[in-house]
C-alpha cells in the first residue's frame, strides 16, 4: 500500500522540541486528523493533539499543515502535494504539548470586545425584537466564526505584537455592532479604537484568506474603522 510520511513537530512538557516522522497509509479520502489518529492508535500513543467534532464545527483541530494554518479534520491528505506532510502547532500560540496549544489568551481577547448583545434596557423588553432577513444578513457571515484561531496564526501583526486584539476578536466586535438588536456599539468602538485595536492592522488580508468558515475579518476591520470615523464626526458636531 502507498504511504505518506508525516513529519510532526513535537514539544514535550519541558519545552524540548524534536521532529518525528511516521509512515501513514495513503488513500483518497482520509483527512490529516484521521492520519494523526492512525499514528496515535497504531504507532505512537504519546502524540498529543486536539479535536472533537471532526466536521469543522468545534474549531479545536487547527494546526500548521505544510506551513499554513488549516483545520486537520477538513484537510484531506490527498489534497496535499507530495508524499511528505509537515505538521506543527499553530503559530503565535504557546505550545502546551505537541500540537495542542494554549488558547486562553485568544479567548481573553475575544471576551474583551464584549461578544454578546448589549441592550440599554438590560434585556427588559416586552416583546420580541424583530429582525428582517436583510438585518440578519448584515451580520450572518461574521457569526460563523468557530474560534479556531487560524486567522490569528495567519496574521503577521499577531506574530510581532502579541497584544494586538487580532482578526477574530475584531470580526466579533463587528458581528455584534452589525446586529440591529445590539446597542453596545459605543462600548466596542471605544475598545477597538485603542492602541492594540484596528489601527495595528495593515490589511495584509491573510486572515480572510485563511479562514475556513468564510468569515472576512479584514472587511470587518474596515467596517469598524469607518464606524470610528463616523463616531468622531458625531462627537465633533456635538461639541459645536
Ligand atoms: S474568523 Fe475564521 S479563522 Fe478566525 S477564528 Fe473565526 S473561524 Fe477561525
Ligand atoms: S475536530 Fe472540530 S473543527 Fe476539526
Amino acid at each position: 500500500m502507498e504511504e505518506m510520511v508525516f513529519e510532526i513537530k513535537r514539544t514535550d512538557e519541558n519545552g524540548n522540541m524534536k521532529t518525528q516522522s511516521y509512515n501513514v497509509p495513503k488513500d483518497k479520502v482520509s483527512t490529516v486528523l484521521e492520519a494523526l489518529l492512525y499514528i496515535k492508535e497504531n504507532l505512537d500513543h504519546s502524540l498529543s493533539f486536539r479535536y472533537s467534532c471532526r466536521m469543522e464545527i468545534c474549531g479545536s483541530c487547527a494546526m500548521e499543515i505544510n506551513g499554513k494554518p488549516h483545520m486537520a479534520c477538513s484537510t484531506t491528505t490527498d489534497s496535499l502535494k507530495g508524499q511528505k506532510v509537515t505538521v506543527a502547532p499553530l503559530k503565535h500560540f504557546k505550545v502546551i504539548r505537541d500540537l495542542a496549544v494554549d488558547i486562553d489568551g485568544f479567548l481573553e481577547k475575544y471576551r474583551a470586545v464584549k461578544p454578546y448583545v448589549i441592550r440599554d434596557d438590560d434585556g427588559k423588553y416586552d416583546s420580541e425584537i424583530l429582525q428582517t432577513p436583510e438585518q440578519f444578513h448584515e451580520y450572518l457571515d461574521y457569526s460563523l466564526c468557530i474560534k479556531c484561531g487560524i486567522c490569528m496564526a495567519a496574521c503577521p501583526i499577531e506574530g510581532s505584537d502579541p497584544n494586538y486584539l487580532g482578526p477574530a476578536p475584531l470580526a466579533a466586535a463587528w458581528r455584534y455592532i452589525a446586529d440591529n438588536r445590539d446597542q453596545g456599539k459605543k462600548y466596542r468602538l471605544e475598545i477597538v479604537s485603542g492602541e492594540e485595536g484596528t489601527s495595528r492592522c495593515h490589511f495584509a488580508g491573510e486572515c480572510t484568506e485563511a479562514c475556513p468558515k468564510g468569515v472576512d475579518p479584514s472587511f470587518a476591520i474596515q467596517k469598524l474603522r469607518s464606524s470610528m470615523v463616523g463616531l468622531e464626526f458625531q462627537r465633533l458636531f456635538r461639541r459645536r
